[in-house]
């Protein structure tokens, strides 16, 4: 059985990763990795992380290359392969672009998607950008969906997926985190003191938006003197152009993207961790680390409804308002600071598998579905 993981990101890379180590140990499969290289440094980085070596890599980044100029690219290039290796079946994670069409690719070709973490939603067109809609288009191709949670069952559900296609896993983030925990690690930094962790890099935070979240932070930091900010930023030259002049001082970490095994140890040390990142929200509620996410709405409700995150958008006033309020407060504190498993407990790559054997028809019994621990 030929299969063709496509990755081209550092989440989705970090998040396949798991079930390309479980699926390579079956040697009934043979398992090939086509990096799209969408991101070039943050992919290799999260490559060189798990040991994975791409089979193929189209390195189809260009610096702030336009939505549609990244999709004409990935379009020919995923094809080429596509037609030369013609998988029995391609595995496929998340949202991004290279997802999305890889998906309609394998479409063309007729080869069956198998999807990870399917079923996410926000029921806005525009938030995240472009992301909600390449999930559901994925959605619409995929012939077997990996929902990491109930909440993203139902959804699919509700779109008309049939139920025996879908499989609750958990999210694989949390079997890469769990990895990463294990591994002793040296930090890149040590902070003095207290520190929060900032990573930011959605579109629709493009602009203004960091850059009223850079000045909530650099106030925050003058509220609180032995207080610093761990802020490794995204290669994306826009962001970096962003918050350079506003995050000044001895105080800011401003670091490289890291390796994922240090920033895992990093989350692990910080007093707070303000973010738009979609797998940081997984990992946060994870490790117990209160969550302001820097969002007007999120496809992870589950981390609101255990009340280990809170949105708070862009706003300013309202990021340095919650930021202080955990800082000062250590009854509101602990009430965010919970180790829950609401996303994943280490165990989604086996589930997907088992998941995948029984969709291929090599295993009878229906898989355990993942139920989270609050
Ligand atoms: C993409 C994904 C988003 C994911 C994010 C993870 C899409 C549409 N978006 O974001 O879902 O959350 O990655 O980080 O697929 N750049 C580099 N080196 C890198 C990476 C990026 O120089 O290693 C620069 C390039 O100029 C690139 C730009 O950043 O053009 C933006 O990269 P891109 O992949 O388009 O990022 P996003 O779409 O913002
Ligand atoms: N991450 C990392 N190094 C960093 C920052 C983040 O390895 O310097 C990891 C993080 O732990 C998470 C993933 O990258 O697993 C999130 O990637 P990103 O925020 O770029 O994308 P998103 O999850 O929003 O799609």
């Amino acid at each position: 059985m030929k299969v063709l993981c496509i990755v081209g990101t550092r989440p989705d890379t970090i998040k396949m990763a798991p079930v390309i180590k479980k699926i390579e140990k079956d040697k009934r499969f043979e398992v090939k990795v086509l990096a799209s290289a969408q991101h070039r440094e943050m992919l290799d980085i999260a490559l060189r992380d798990f040991e994975i070596t791409p089979a193929y890599d189209l390195n189809v980044m260009r610096r702030l290359q336009s939505l549609e100029k990244l999709s004409a690219r990935l379009l020919e290039g995923v094809g080429k392969i596509m037609s030369r290796e013609k998988p029995d079946i391609v595995i496929l994670q998340g949202d991004t672009t290279t997802t999305f069409i890889s998906s309609l690719v394998a479409f063309y070709y007729r080869i069956p998607v198998a999807h990870l973490e399917a079923g996410l939603r926000t029921n806005n067109k525009y938030a995240p950008f472009p992301e909600e809609i390449n999930r559901r288009l994925v959605t619409h191709i995929a012939d077997i969906h990996f929902a990491p949670t109930e909440k993203a069952k139902n959804n699919l559900l509700k779109e008309g997926v049939e139920e025996e296609k879908i499989f609750v896993t958990g999210n694989t983030v949390i079997d890469a985190l769990e990895m990463a925990l294990k591994i002793p690690c040296q930090l890149p930094i040590s902070p003095g003191g207290r520190y929060i962790i900032l990573t930011i890099h959605r579109r629709e935070n493009w602009g203004e938006p960091i850059e009223r979240v850079a000045k909530a932070v650099s106030r925050l930091l003058e509220k609180f003197p032995d207080l610093e900010l761990v802020f490794p930023v995204h290669k994306n030259p826009l962001i970096r152009k962003s918050i350079k002049p506003l995050l000044k001082g001895e105080r800011v970490h401003l670091l490289e993207p890291l390796s994922f095994i240090p920033f895992v140890h990093l989350m692990q040390g910080a007093r707070l961790i303000l973010t738009d990142s979609g797998g940081i929200q997984e990992e946060a509620s994870y490790l117990g680390k209160p969550l302001l996410i820097l969002r007007e709405v999120t496809e992870r409700p589950e981390v609101l409804k255990a009340g280990c995150g809170i949105l708070v958008g862009t706003d300013e006033v309202k990021i340095l308002r919650e930021s202080e309020k955990l800082l000062l407060n250590q009854e509101e504190y602990l009430k965010m600071a919970r180790r829950v498993k609401i996303f994943g407990d280490g165990k989604a790559a086996e589930r997907v598998y088992q998941a995948l054997l029984y969709f291929i028809g090599w295993r009878k019994e229906i898989v355990e579905e993942f139920k989270p621990e609050c």
